[in-house]
């Protein structure tokens, strides 16, 4: 059994991973701040047969990403994987000065995905097991109008996670980055701006990934034999420019 912690677990990708992952027999532990979605999520795991523990996460506070990796341990005896997942994307053009807007972002983007790293490596190195997979984005390697600092802070990510790579050669760390193109889910909630939000909501409709895809993409890189690392994972929907 291979134990999994998701941050970001209550919507869109995160939720979609926990689903795939303990389908396929992974004990799933759930962070996010709605606490009721991820209850009702782990009651529909439960009923299906699978494995799965809830706790309220604000990714931005360090001490809740410790508690998250300690109720894996103290539930399911380990941590194997940690998906940073936790995401927000409040896009606008550079010259709005949205400071509050790019605050949140690192916040949530980076210093969220840093504050897993900082609760599971302790574990992972203890157990001389772990992987860790964070979800990036494609905006971070096609730079477009109003995603200048949402790609900064996904690429910021992309960069700490290579060179924690670089420093893991041991053999029993694992890192994996995925960038998704457009996905159907609740991501565009968080743009500030209602016709940004209204465009990007469009462009979701019209050709997005269903979250699936992208749980499949998580799940190949967490079920490859210990020794082989996927590091990069790029997936689009086939019509995206
Ligand atoms: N959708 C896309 O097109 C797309 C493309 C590339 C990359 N991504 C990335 O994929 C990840 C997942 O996003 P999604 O598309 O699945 O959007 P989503 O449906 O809005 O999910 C975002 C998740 O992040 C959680 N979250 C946000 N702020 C949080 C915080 N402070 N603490 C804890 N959890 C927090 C939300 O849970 P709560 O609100 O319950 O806390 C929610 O579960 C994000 O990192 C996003 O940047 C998405």
């Amino acid at each position: 059994m291979t134990v999994v912690a998701i941050t970001g677990a209550s919507s869109g990708i995160g939720e979609a991973t926990a689903r795939e992952l303990a389908a396929r027999g992974a004990a799933v532990v759930l962070g996010a701040r709605r606490t009721d979605r991820l209850e009702a999520l782990a009651g529909d795991i439960r009923r299906q047969g699978g494995r799965a523990a809830v706790r309220a996460v604000d990714v931005t506070s360090r001490d809740d990403l410790a508690a998250l990796v300690n109720l894996a341990v103290d539930e399911f005896g380990r941590l194997d994987v940690l998906v940073g997942n936790a995401g927000i994307s409040r896009i606008s053009p550079v010259a709005d000065l949205d400071v509050d807007g790019w605050s949140a972002m690192i916040d949530v983007n980076v210093r969220g995905v840093l504050h897993g790293l900082a609760a599971a490596l302790p574990v992972f190195e203890r157990q001389r097991r772990g992987h860790f997979v964070t979800t990036i984005s494609t905006a971070g390697l096609k730079i477009t109008p109003t995603m200048a600092v949402y790609a900064g802070t996904k690429n910021a990510v992309r960069t700490v996670l290579e060179g924690l790579r670089t420093e893991s050669t041991a053999g029993w760390l694992r890192t994996t980055s995925i960038s998704p193109g457009y996905v159907r889910t609740e991501l565009a909630s968080s743009i500030d701006d209602p016709d940004l939000r209204e465009q990007i909501q469009t462009s979701m409709n019209e050709f997005a990934l269903d979250p699936e895809a992208v749980a499949r993409a998580i799940a190949f890189a967490i079920e490859q034999p210990a020794d082989v690392e996927i590091g990069d994972l790029t997936i689009r929907p086939a019509s995206q420019n």
